[in-house]
């Protein structure tokens, strides 16, 4: 088996937290998942990618593009963030896992990296467009920004006042929301969006390959925030903390969303993928423990 064969591809981690035979076991199986699925972005092929990239419309191309740039401005943001997460978490096993999630985020960074300087930035000069900077401002927009920037102090909080609360709170925007409804639902569209089912969108193989490698870390990361959520509200954290924390989010989520499949997508079922963002959260709430009403 090569690096880069996956045995398992499921939308959530191999390791699942509600199967665990012991929580307390539970960073430490993530741990070995992590070095035993381990992959490299360099090691993804994407000579045919440069070609079909050829094939987008102009619209099409604008829309790639501001995609990874949001994609790799998400990833380089979460890397930083998870810092302060490192610093109070205590137990062997709880930091050696954190070790391996920087290393995932790192290596997610570098995957958008590589892609725009070897897809992006060519095509780019090949149609006499002005190269762009994936961190250029026209990429990103309010919501987004705002939904990363709450991520960026929940998490510093944690240096100001380790508590049970902001800990529930920080696990709520960085693992439930951003990586648990966010990325597990945006990454999923991508992955399909360019698969070549659409016979308007070429398949782009190795955007959605590096895409099925990053999902399958996510739902690692997601495992791991969904069990210390569980564990705070077992230990008393309120039920409707967390209810309220994702659902201050989940509307920044879905401006986000919808700003990268609207505009006239073609192939987008832009309803159906709104109500998957419904989903996510119901489903992250009951993986917590928490019955999920209606969202208001
Ligand atoms: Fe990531
Ligand atoms: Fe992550």
């Amino acid at each position: 088996m090569t690096v880069l064969e996956c045995r398992d591809m499921s939308e959530e981690s191999p390791v699942s937290p509600l199967e665990s035979s012991g929580l307390n076991e539970h960073p430490k199986r993530l741990v070995r998942s992590a070095i035993e699925y381990h992959w490299d972005p360099a090691a993804i092929d994407v000579r045919a990618d440069q070609e079909a990239v050829s094939e987008l419309s102009r619209v099409e191309f604008t829309r790639l593009r501001g995609l990874l740039a949001q994609f790799g401005a998400g990833e380089r943001a979460v890397t930083t963030d998870l810092a302060p997460l490192a610093v109070v978490l205590d137990g062997s096993d709880e930091q050696r896992y954190i070790a391996t999630q920087l290393y995932d985020e790192a290596r997610h960074t570098e995957l958008f990296d590589r892609y725009w300087k070897r897809v992006i930035r060519p095509e780019e000069e090949s149609r006499g467009l002005i190269p762009t900077e994936p961190m250029a401002d026209r990429w990103s927009h309010d919501d987004y920004r705002e939904l990363f920037d709450r991520t960026s102090n929940a998490m510093a909080r944690l240096l100001e006042r380790d508590t049970s609360e902001t800990r529930a709170r920080a696990f709520c925007h960085y693992h439930l929301t951003v990586e648990g409804i966010l990325a597990q639902t945006a990454y999923r569209w991508v992955e399909t969006r360019y698969s070549g089912e659409l016979e308007a969108v070429p398949e782009l193989p190795g955007l959605v390959n590096g895409f099925r490698y990053l999902r399958r870390d996510e739902g690692r990361h997601v495992s791991f925030g969904v069990t210390k959520v569980r564990k705070l509200v077992d230990k008393g954290v309120d039920p409707e903390t967390i209810v309220e924390t994702i659902d201050e989010l989940v509307p920044l989520v879905e401006t986000t969303i919808d700003q990268m499949v609207r505009d006239g997508s073609i192939g987008a079922d832009r309803n159906g993928i709104l109500n998957r963002i419904d989903t996510a959260r119901d489903r992250r709430l009951e993986q917590v423990g928490v019955v999920p009403s209606k969202r208001t």
